[in-house]
């Protein structure tokens, strides 16, 4: 027999304080000039590089919010998350996966990986994302407007809306989105007569939020599905860990298990620049500043997760 010891880890975490995050997001804020803003999708390239946002749901599922809080940018590929749920939540996980992999990925968010051969890595790259909302169920916007609806109960702001300008733009310039809808659609994995659910996936990347919206999104997948001011009408723990070990695995494309190494937690990125973090059982956080690195992952977002989650003990290994 061999003496155990027992590493004591904390399981309270100190009181987030706004004071806190108004530090750690003047630390960061010329951390955009490291990035990029996006401009393949031309009417993102028109976002202030400098508009910069921290929010945070506490355990309570208190909001505290700094920087420009009211700034309100397109959500892009967190909304993957939500319609993942949405069309788990129809078709059960398992109709959903015999179609798509549970795989992490190294390669870009835009990759055309197993696609050629056989089904998406995963449904957070665009590929399975669009297979994802090709699968819900309804003609014409009907799918749009579920995933709508639900980012709409999870944040409990009904005035959340797309930016029409945004879509279009998606829509006239998203040729490999265009391509892997048509690969899938030629290899059977998605039955469509028409744009019409490539379009919804446009409209989903395209719905705007803040930076507290996306800390109440981090706040519902860290709470298995219980809303921030604690409604459990979509309560589902086995939904949660999908998502959430998705987030792990994927959420911030090849860059997943450096980030994973560093910040520890389940987080979803957009090119839109804002960052989604669940913490399990915990809180959720959220992060905006749309001047981003190689990978597609906000530079200034990054740096404040990884400030909070050092200052706060939150990484989960
Ligand atoms: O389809 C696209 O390329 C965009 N609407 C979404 C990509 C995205 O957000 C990747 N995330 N970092």
């Amino acid at each position: 027999a061999f003496a155990q010891t027992t590493v004591q880890k904390s399981t309270t975490t100190k009181e987030i304080t706004k004071s806190k995050l108004t530090e750690i997001l003047e630390k960061n804020r010329t951390a955009y000039t490291k990035g990029k803003v996006a401009d393949y999708i031309p009417e993102l390239g028109k976002m202030d590089a400098k508009a910069i946002a921290f929010s945070v749901v506490t355990e309570k599922g208190k909001v505290i919010s700094v920087g420009d809080t009211n700034k309100k940018f397109t959500i892009q590929s967190i909304s993957k998350l939500i319609a993942l749920m949405v069309a788990v939540n129809e078709k059960g996980e398992k109709n959903v996966f015999d179609k798509m992999g549970y795989y992490g990925t190294d390669k870009p968010f835009n990759h055309f990986a197993n696609l050629e051969s056989g089904k998406p890595l995963n449904p957070l790259m665009n590929a399975g994302a669009i297979l994802t909302t090709s699968l819900i169920e309804g003609e014409g916007e009907v799918g749009f407007q579920k995933i709508l609806k639900m980012i709409r109960y999870i944040t409990k702001n009904d005035l959340i809306d797309y930016s029409k300008s945004v879509y279009e733009s998606e829509k006239e310039t998203g040729h490999r989105n265009r391509g892997m809808f048509y690969i899938m659609k030629n290899s059977g994995l998605i039955e469509a007569n028409d744009e019409e659910k490539l379009n919804n996936y446009f409209k989903q990347c395209s719905i705007e939020v803040t930076a507290e919206d996306l800390a109440k999104i981090g706040y519902f997948f860290a709470h298995q599905c219980t809303r921030f001011d604690g409604d459990t009408t979509y309560k589902n723990s086995e939904i949660s860990t999908l998502v959430q070990s998705q987030m792990l695995i994927a959420g911030m494309y090849e860059y997943s298990g450096e980030y994973a190494r560093r910040v520890g937690l389940p987080s979803k990125s957009g090119v839109g620049g804002g960052i989604t973090v669940a913490v399990p059982n915990k809180m959720g956080i959220g992060v905006f500043n749309p001047s981003l690195d190689t990978h597609g992952n906000s530079v200034a977002g990054y740096q404040m997760i990884l400030d909070l989650v050092n200052e706060y003990h939150l990484n989960l290994f």
